[in-house]
């Protein structure tokens, strides 16, 4: 048995919201899908003409928002109107680390989980399914649940109310970079909840592009918790291969080498052993910490400090960058221009958040560098609000007795030749593939002698680099 669902909302149009309705508009045509958010401008870019401004870029995106916008696809603020008529509603709002209160640095702050749940138990007529897509805290549907039944029993002191809802845990597994891809040919889906009639109705939406054989179905919790563990097992694989890159640069090991040895081993497997100078992106963190919590809260304190330490680690790799970067010159960056390919946290996407190249950047302006950055991709914009967020931070603490205290500066350029022009070092921090084919004897003219390069990301070509003249550092390879 399933209910027949005509039309769908999802709250919440970011880098989930949007590629993933996206994909459900062009795999369900008959159904309507509504993505909505309280942010105007962003459903302003969702249904802006030119497709180059759509808020978030990602490849194929474009073209799936072209195909079906205003057929099946609709980007909208009217929560209201929207919900009232939706059968299925998908929650998929930010679910941020909380900065302050109980909890601060560790929980997710629910706060717009719990609003958008309020919308619902407002506007919401008959029966609704509601689905957990953002990441939360295990047995965040027992708190969407009661808040919604406590919707409905005010309402039926004063009227008989026809509204009732059952809630599904549906965690999103996609990558950045590589979400329509993820989207359409997913490893896994994940159902988790105990309304068989409504698992039944969004497997059965499922099944028209995902085989069958390829749907989980378990309970609440333990899609909840399924969802944590896998970044918590994925940040994981980054920290251990990160801290092998530190001793294959002690001993005289590649760290490619090494990778490509122990992938081979099918248990180990290939995926996700590439070093790194940290990871970023706005999940790993956030995801780790939360499970944390969830530990301690739960006196186990043990595996919560297992889990800390791929924290720990991540954050060592990202100071050990930098750190490497002022020994290598002198021990000094005053006046030194300091040119950074890469903003992003990874290639193919415009996101920064949680970024490493936030904290080696801020480390480098910190010892007064002039650093001259090139992304592809990122807005100036984003990479301005992410430096000015870290310094401050740094201003706040300065020490009163600290004289000399003025930082360095940066700019970003639409040219990557802009960034070579004088400068005395090259720092590779995101992999994008324009990076791979970087003509570096032409960079090497450019640039000021005794001049640096240093590939966080083993991506470019050794031999051209050296043949050049500069000097080349490769994370996890002693040259
Ligand atoms: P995001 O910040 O890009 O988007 C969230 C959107 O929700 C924002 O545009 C915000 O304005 C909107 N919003 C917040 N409260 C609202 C409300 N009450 N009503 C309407 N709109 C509201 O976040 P994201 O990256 O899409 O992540 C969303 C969730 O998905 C998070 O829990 C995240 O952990 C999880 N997730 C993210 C990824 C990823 O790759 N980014 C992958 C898997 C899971
Ligand atoms: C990650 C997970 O891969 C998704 O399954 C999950 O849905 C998502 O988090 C989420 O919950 O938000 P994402 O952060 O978008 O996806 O991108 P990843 O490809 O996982 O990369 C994360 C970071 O790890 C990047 O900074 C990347 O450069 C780094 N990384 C990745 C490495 O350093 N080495 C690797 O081998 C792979």
């Amino acid at each position: 048995m399933s209910l027949k669902i005509k039309n769908i909302c999802c709250i919440g149009a970011g880098y989930v919201g949007g590629p993933s309705m996206a994909v459900f508009a062009d795999k369900l045509p008959n159904i309507k899908i509504n993505v909505l958010d309280l942010n105007k401008e962003r459903i302003a870019a969702w249904n802006n003409e030119d497709l180059e401004k759509l808020p978030i870029y990602e490849p194929g995106l474009s073209k799936l928002v072209e195909k079906n916008r205003n057929k099946n696809l609709f980007f909208s603020s009217d929560l209201e109107k929207n919900i009232s008529e939706a059968d299925m509603i998908f929650i998929s709002v930010n679910t941020p680390t909380k900065t302050s209160g109980l909890g601060a640095g560790q929980a997710s702050d629910l706060r717009w989980v719990e609003s958008c749940t309020r919308a619902v138990a407002k506007y919401a007529k008959n029966h609704t399914i509601v689905i957990e897509k953002s990441t939360i805290p295990v047995k965040t549907a027992e708190l969407i649940k009661n808040l919604l039944d406590s919707y409905i029993k005010k309402e039926q002191k004063y009227a008989k109310v026809h509204k009732s809802f059952s809630i599904l845990s549906n965690p999103e597994f996609l990558a950045e970079g590589n979400a329509i891809n993820d989207l359409e040919f997913p490893d896994r889906i994940l159902i988790g909840g105990e309304d068989i009639e409504s698992v039944d109705s969004l497997k059965i939406l499922y099944e028209h592009w995902v085989p069958t054989e390829k749907i989980i179905c378990t309970n609440l919790w333990s899609s909840e918790l399924s969802k944590l563990a896998a970044n918590a097992f994925l940040a994981q694989r980054i920290s251990s291969i990160n801290s092998i890159s530190a001793i294959c640069e002690s001993t005289g090991a590649s760290i490619d080498e090494v990778s490509l040895a122990i992938g081979a081993d099918t248990r180990i497997g290939n995926k996700f052993i590439s070093s790194s100078p940290g990871f970023g992106g706005s999940c790993f963190k956030k995801d780790i910490l939360n499970l944390i919590y969830l530990c301690d809260f739960n006196s186990l304190f043990e595996v919560s400090k297992y889990w800390q330490n791929v924290l720990t680690i991540n954050e060592w790799q990202k100071k050990r960058v930098s750190k490497l970067i002022v020994e290598k010159l002198f021990g000094t960056l005053y006046e030194k221009k300091i040119g950074v390919l890469g903003f992003a946290f990874k290639a193919n996407t415009n996101d920064t958040r949680e970024s490493p190249a936030i904290d080696i950047v801020a480390d480098l302006i910190v010892e007064k560098a002039q650093v001259a950055i090139y992304d592809p991709k990122v807005q100036k914009e984003s990479i301005n609000m992410e430096l000015n967020n870290n310094l401050q931070n740094f201003k706040n603490s300065k020490n009163d007795y600290l004289q000399d205290s003025k930082l360095g500066e940066w700019a970003c350029y639409e040219e990557i030749d802009d960034v070579f022009k004088n400068a005395d070092a090259i720092v590779i921090l995101t992999e994008w593939d324009e990076f791979k084919t970087i003509d570096w004897n032409n960079a090497s003219n450019l640039m000021r002698y005794p001049a640096w390069v240093f590939d966080t990301r083993s991506i470019i070509n050794e031999k051209e680099v050296k043949e050049s003249g500069l000097n080349l550092w490769v994370l996890g390879k002693s040259l």
